[in-house]
């Protein structure tokens, strides 16, 4: 027979248990809350968020810190800027281990490429001389050159490895505009110089994510196994 006592221990461990539990699972869910920005600024990453299949841009931007430089910079700024996003699909369609191989410079490279220092309407690319001047690199004539030419309604951009149309607008309040495209814009420097070499460890980032899932999944059963014997154990304790 249980004791008042075991019974109130037991009730306090049950307790516990699951106030962990609920604790564990809603922690590894949830993403560290954003910083705070100023009212007015449009902030990139929660515009890209909003319109969804931008997750690999998304956090390129953060991980390069592009994101809170793109901040600082459109909150003090006349020429405004223009963003070309490349879709997730974009990004998958990148040869495997591309994004891997390159380097913490590279990468910022890369996604500064993707922005022009002025804000240019849909409508204006027509007026843009080539090579466009891109963010990336610095800033010298020549250097990450992206070129633009128009035909109606239709943008192209050419970087001498990517040809690809801006496919629709985002996002344009007059002083930023984002744009969606297709494919990841490729410059020559960061990849022709090693195109031909086949890319390091082909297919090794899926398989990792792959195995990283499954540990993931196998921990969160070890777990609650792990829980049921406890409460189980706790419980026969208790008779
Ligand atoms: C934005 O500009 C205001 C006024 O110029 C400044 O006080 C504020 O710190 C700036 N915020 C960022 C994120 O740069
Ligand atoms: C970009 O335009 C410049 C100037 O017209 C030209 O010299 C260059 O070959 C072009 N490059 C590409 C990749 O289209
Ligand atoms: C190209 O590959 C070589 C090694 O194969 C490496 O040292 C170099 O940094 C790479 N260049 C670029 C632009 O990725």
């Amino acid at each position: 027979m249980a004791t008042a006592k075991q019974n109130l221990n037991l009730i306090f461990t049950l307790s516990f248990l699951f106030v962990f539990h609920l604790h564990c699972s809603t922690t590894s869910a949830q993403a560290p809350a954003p910083a705070p920005t100023p009212p007015g600024t449009p902030d990139v990453t929660k515009i890209l968020g909003k319109a969804k299949q931008y997750t690999i841009f998304i956090r390129l931007l953060k991980s390069t810190k592009v994101s809170d430089r793109l901040l600082g910079e459109l909150n003090d700024t006349v020429d405004g800027k223009s963003i070309f996003a490349p879709t997730d699909k974009a990004f998958l369609s990148l040869k495997s281990g591309a994004l891997h191989s390159l380097n913490d410079e590279q990468r910022v490279e890369l996604v500064l490429y993707h922005v022009v220092p002025i804000y240019v309407p849909l409508s204006q690319f027509l007026t843009v001389s080539n090579p466009m001047r891109t963010e990336a690199g610095d800033s010298g004539d020549g250097e990450f050159p992206l070129n633009v030419s128009t035909a109606g309604n239709t943008v192209t951009l050419m970087t001498g490895l990517t040809k690809t149309n801006v496919a629709g607008t985002i996002y344009t309040d007059g002083q930023l505009a984002i744009y969606r495209v297709d494919q990841v814009l490729q410059p020559l420097q960061i990849f022709a110089s090693n195109s031909s070499t086949p890319a390091p460890a082909p297919g090794k980032p899926l398989k990792a994510a792959g195995v990283a899932e499954k540990s993931r999944a196998l921990s969160i059963a070890v777990h609650n196994l792990a829980l049921f014997a406890v409460i189980v154990i706790s419980f026969a304790l208790s008779l």
